[in-house]
């Protein structure tokens, strides 16, 4: 009988727990990490599909890398700064058991074609779903945020973190196979030919020295404003209903701070919120990224201490620092605005 050496045999036994383990642990990973915008099984949500064939086999393993590391500033798709080199491979690994095929591999060569005539095939062509500029369908993939007509959101091309991590070849690639099963058609089946192609990444590609320069930093802004009121709590909080209402605001409730927390009648009557709600601002924003559900609706905190009455409310700024969709940056200021108002109206 033919006999392999016990050494060997545990050599591929040892292998092949080692592959067992790989992809248990980037499943497991996958399940923490990305699973509530990509879905099970990569089926996409908030965020786009990831098992898609036609995705699989033109996106390169550096390109998932990059993606990963770097996420896609303001465009929800997060940075993962904190996983390690190997809990990034073991992830697109365990995304690459979702498809037989090969990941590809492109050359860095940038592809020289002409940008006028590219952004002339862009207008034309792109810009219906990518926007003229490169900035992506609005809202996020959540059903409620995009248009009912399409089934997926059109990517940003114009960003940052997607130009860093896909080259030319890539992109080039992707234009030709388009993705079935999204609105992305291949464009050489529909008319346009290789050397078109060529011209439109080549457009794609400007937009790197195109892009917005980054905003004054948020970290400069507080996490809490808190404002002190020349009035007892009874009378601020009076107030600020009235001032609620003539902002047409709606109130929806004043509680004790400890409600539910404390038996009731016993409550701190110098600790109250004030929850109030202007629906289209609410409708707006729930369309622009449904998680701001988070902070909304607006609250406002009444308290007593030591003599002193303040007015406090969570930095609406701030809050959007942890969406990473530039969308809501102008909603949120916005927010701010009115949270000002609203309390200077009061304080008056
Ligand atoms: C908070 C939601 C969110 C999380 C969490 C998230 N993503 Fe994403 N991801 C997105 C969105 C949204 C996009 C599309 C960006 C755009 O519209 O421009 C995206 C894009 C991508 C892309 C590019 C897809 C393509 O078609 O080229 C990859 C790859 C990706 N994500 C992988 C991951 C992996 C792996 C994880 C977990 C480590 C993860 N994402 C976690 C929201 C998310
Ligand atoms: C009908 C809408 C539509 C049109 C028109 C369209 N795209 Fe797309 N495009 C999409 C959608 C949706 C996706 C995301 C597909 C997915 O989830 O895999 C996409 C994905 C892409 C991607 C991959 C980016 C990424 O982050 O996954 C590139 C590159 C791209 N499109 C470029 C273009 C260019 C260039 C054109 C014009 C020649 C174009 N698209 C025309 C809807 C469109």
């Amino acid at each position: 009988m033919f006999k392999l050496p016990i050494s060997t045999i545990l050599f591929f036994l040892l292998a092949l727990s080692l592959q067992a383990y790989a992809k248990h642990n980037g499943e497991h990973l996958y399940l923490q990490n990305c699973v509530a915008c990509h879905g099970y099984n990569g089926n996409g949500g908030m965020g786009v599909p990831l098992s898609l064939p036609d995705f699989l086999a033109t996106a390169s393993d550096e390109y998932m890398f990059k993606t990963i590391r770097n996420g896609r500033p303001g465009r929800v798709m997060p940075a993962f700064k904190q996983l390690s080199d190997d809990n990034i491979e073991s992830i697109i690994g365990y995304i690459r058991s979702w498809s037989d095929s090969p990941p590809p591999v492109y050359s860095k060569k940038p592809i020289n074609g002409d940008a006028t005539h590219g952004k002339q095939l862009f207008l034309q062509h792109c810009a219906s779903c990518h926007g003229d500029t490169g900035t992506g369908g609005p809202g996020t993939g959540v059903t409620m945020s995009r248009p009912r007509s399409l089934p997926i959101l059109a990517p940003a091309l114009n960003n940052k973190g997607f130009l860093a991590s896909a080259s030319d070849e890539m992109i080039k690639a992707t234009l030709i196979n388009g993705r079935k099963g999204t609105p992305m058609v291949s464009f050489l089946d529909n008319g346009l030919s290789e050397q078109d192609v060529d011209d439109i990444v080549t457009y794609v590609r400007t937009f790197e020295t195109q892009t917005v320069a980054d905003e004054g930093s948020i970290e400069d802004e507080p996490a809490v404003i808190i404002k002190e009121s020349p009035y007892s709590v009874e009378e601020t909080v009076a107030n600020l209903k009235n001032a609620v209402s003539s902002m047409n605001f709606r109130l929806i409730r004043v509680q004790n701070l400890d409600t539910g927390l404390t038996e009731e009648g016993k409550e701190d009557k110098k600790q109250v919120i004030i929850y109030s709600c202007n629906f289209n601002i609410l409708d707006q924003a729930l369309k622009l990224d449904p998680r701001v559900g988070l902070f909304l609706p607006c609250r406002v905190t009444v308290s007593e201490h030591e003599g002193k009455v303040h007015v406090m409310y969570a930095n609406p700024k701030r809050m959007n620092e942890i969406y990473n969709n530039s969308e809501l940056d102008s909603m949120c200021t916005d927010m701010k605005t009115v949270y000002e108002d609203m309390i200077d109206e009061a304080l008056l």
